[in-house]
């Protein structure tokens, strides 16, 4: 599916309630993403690389810093034909310990006309055991594997340590990283583990069961912690103090948002997080924000709202050192992550950057522009 065939296939598919949509576009490519003829297709039409595009991430080497969000596959049902679009890292969940069914329907509402998505899925998953059984399954592949670790909606706050620490248990031989998930708007008070006291008690015990692990099998497990887009400057202060004391690995900015400024359509008012283009600007600052604060001691993954290389390369620019996207795929197909990559590689040229890593954090020297990008924080 070229961006050609998208815009013939978009019309159809947002004819359609988008849970549907999303499903059709599963089963279709569940299907026939098992023969090997289309995966050689897919190769072909998708398949985009340059060296320029290397990236240094949690001690791998990644093919390009172009990756998919949380959220799009939380089983892991379509796990290789989603790495076949050519994603230099792809992060399956959230889930949780055990399946859950999530939200009532509908629960996600395509804002068209602001390219943005409103949803309160809900954790809707399979569970832990099961996204661990479909990963195990995937043949190896050059991209960084990622795991997105929620709470189940009836395990107490104070218990939330429990559950993460049970996802990180059993699906620790299924990923190269795990990201804490704090920041879904819709698990009650999950958000509020984002405080100072409640995110220690969270990720003490859960740095601590990672090093154990790694003492066990020998491999060590990063973990990141997922943060809102809606922290005020004193909360992410709190928030990057306690990770890094704690040892976490790196963060990832942003989830979906509950502030709703500036949307026109229609139903905007819906419950749940905002994603798409109406929180590029947030996400811009807020990574700008963290990568001053960790003073580049944390590896960032920038994500909400890209849709374009240019968004990925001012993330870069902002402290980010991998990018993810969920909702411009929506709108723009799959076609959109080779796009990306090679508008990534002719803004790097431009600038005479050899590669990704170079350019990581390059805006932050120049602090005035730094200083626009944070203003409404
Ligand atoms: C339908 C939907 C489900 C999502 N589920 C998760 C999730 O389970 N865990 C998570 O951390 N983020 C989840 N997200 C958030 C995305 O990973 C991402 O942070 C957010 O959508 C902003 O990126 P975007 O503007 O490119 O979509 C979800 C987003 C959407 C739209």
């Amino acid at each position: 599916m070229g961006m050609s065939l998208y815009s013939y296939l978009k019309p159809v598919l947002f004819s359609l309630d988008p849970e549907t949509a999303h499903g059709l576009v599963f089963r279709v490519v569940g299907q026939v993403s098992r023969w090997s003829a289309i995966s050689a297709l897919q190769r072909a039409l998708f398949t985009y690389d340059h060296p320029v595009l290397r990236c240094d991430l949690l001690g791998h080497t990644l093919p390009n810093p172009v990756g998919l969000a949380a959220g799009f596959d939380k089983d892991g049902l379509l796990a290789a034909p989603l790495l076949g679009l050519g994603f230099g890292l792809a992060e399956f969940g959230g889930v949780t310990p055990r399946p859950q069914p999530g939200n009532a329907r509908p629960r996600i509402f395509r804002l068209s006309e602001d390219e943005a998505l409103i949803n309160r899925m809900g954790f809707n998953n399979r569970g832990a055991a099961h996204l661990a059984e479909r990963l195990a399954l995937l043949p190896a592949s050059e991209a960084l594997i990622g795991v997105n670790l929620g709470k189940n909606l009836d395990t107490p706050l104070e218990r939330a340590s429990a559950d993460f620490i049970e996802g990180l248990r059993s699906l620790h031989d299924r990923a190269d990283y795990m990201t804490i998930n704090v920041s879904s708007p819709n698990t009650p008070g999950l958000r509020s583990l984002q405080r100072r006291d409640s995110l220690q008690r969270t990720l003490e015990p859960l740095c601590a069961e990672r090093d154990a692990l790694a003492r066990r099998s020998g491999k060590r497990i990063p973990l990141l912690v997922k943060l809102a887009p809606d922290l005020a400057r004193g909360e992410m202060e709190a928030l990057v103090e306690v990770a890094i004391a704690c040892g976490v690995d790196g963060l990832i900015a942003t989830n979906t948002a509950v502030s709703r400024d500036g949307l026109r359509s229609p139903l905007c008012g819906e419950e749940g997080g905002l994603s798409g283009r109406p929180i590029f600007a947030r996400t811009l600052a807020v990574v700008s924000a963290l990568y001053r604060l960790t003073a580049a001691r944390l590896p960032i993954i920038g994500v909400g709202g890209i849709f374009s290389a240019e968004d990925v390369y001012a993330l870069v620019r902002a402290g980010a050192s991998a990018v993810q996207i969920y909702t411009a795929l929506i709108y723009r197909g799959p076609g959109l992550v080779r796009e990306i990559k090679k508008g990534l590689v002719n803004l790097l040229q431009r600038d005479g950057f050899t590669s990704v890593t170079q350019a990581v954090g390059t805006a932050a020297a120049d602090a005035s522009s730094s200083d626009i990008a944070e203003k409404d924080i």
